[in-house]
């Protein structure tokens, strides 16, 4: 595994068919520090350095949108001092990794309900979106305070809000809504850490995404990982429930 991750940067990689959208359910930080007897939180952080590498990666290899999972509206369930650790990494990360992802091209936006963050994660957002503003080689969308199930409630609502008693919703305003309006679908979703489930993760926009679950930890999981798993995909026959 040493050596394949170190040759990810010289792996040549078919580039027909590379997925538009890859988005990831980075999952595992806990079992990653549990397993070496260390606190969650340990994997906390170092999931947060997995991160950089994968962006990069992504962005080399001409994706055009990276959605993580980052935190969802049920991990509030957590210990309120994990919770913090979360919400301070992710202000860690924005301060030090902006410059450098702005430098690769980066564009940051976030799906979720980010009004409900503690306000210096806010700030740190508001404050990396409109640095990265202008970047349009890669977006990073990060989703925080994210459910499939109160963004669907949320654009259902809003949609009602400002529209004419009597109208119909159609799938095509609906999308409009959503707080992933503008960017195409996952074509690909990848989930780390072996678990089979989606866990409220861009329920309506996964419709027809590409499956990839990989056994590592996300704290484990490098750029070759992410290679392995454009590779499978381009293997997959899509067909959308027509005959391909
Ligand atoms: C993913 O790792 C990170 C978040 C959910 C914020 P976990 O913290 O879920 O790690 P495991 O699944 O307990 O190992
Ligand atoms: C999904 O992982 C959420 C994130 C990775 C941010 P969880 O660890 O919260 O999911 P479950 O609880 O195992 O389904
Ligand atoms: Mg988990």
């Amino acid at each position: 595994m040493q050596g394949q991750e170190a040759n990810a940067e010289a792996a040549p990689f078919p580039s027909q068919d590379l997925p538009r959208h890859i988005a990831i359910i980075m999952d595992g930080n806990g079992r990653w520090a549990q397993r070496r007897g260390l606190d969650r939180t340990v994997g906390h952080r170092e999931g947060v350095k997995a991160l950089k590498p994968i962006v990069k990666e992504a962005a080399r290899l001409g994706i055009q949108v990276l959605t993580a999972y980052a935190f969802s509206t049920e991990n509030w369930r957590r210990p309120s001092q994990e919770i913090d650790v979360l919400m301070g990494l992710l202000v860690e990360f924005l301060a030090s990794e902006t410059p450098e992802l702005k430098e690769e091209g980066v564009r940051i936006r976030t799906i979720g309900d980010i009004r409900k963050l503690p306000r210096p994660a806010q700030e740190s957002l508001a404050w990396a979106m409109a640095e990265t503003r202008q970047e349009e080689r890669m977006i990073l969308n990060l989703a925080l305070n994210y459910g499939g199930r109160d963004e669907i409630l949320r654009a259902v609502n809003h949609w009602r809000r400002v529209t004419p008693e009597g109208s119909e919703l159609t799938a095509e305003i609906f999308q409009q809504y959503l707080d992933t309006a503008g960017l195409p679908d996952p074509d690909l979703l990848i989930r780390s850490s072996g678990e089979f489930r989606l866990s409220n993760f861009l329920l309506w926009q996964l419709a027809y995404a590409e499956i990839y679950i990989s056994d590592k930890l996300w704290p484990d999981f490098g750029p070759a990982d992410l290679q392995a798993a454009i590779r499978d995909y381009q293997t997959r026959q899509r067909r959308f429930g027509g005959l391909g």
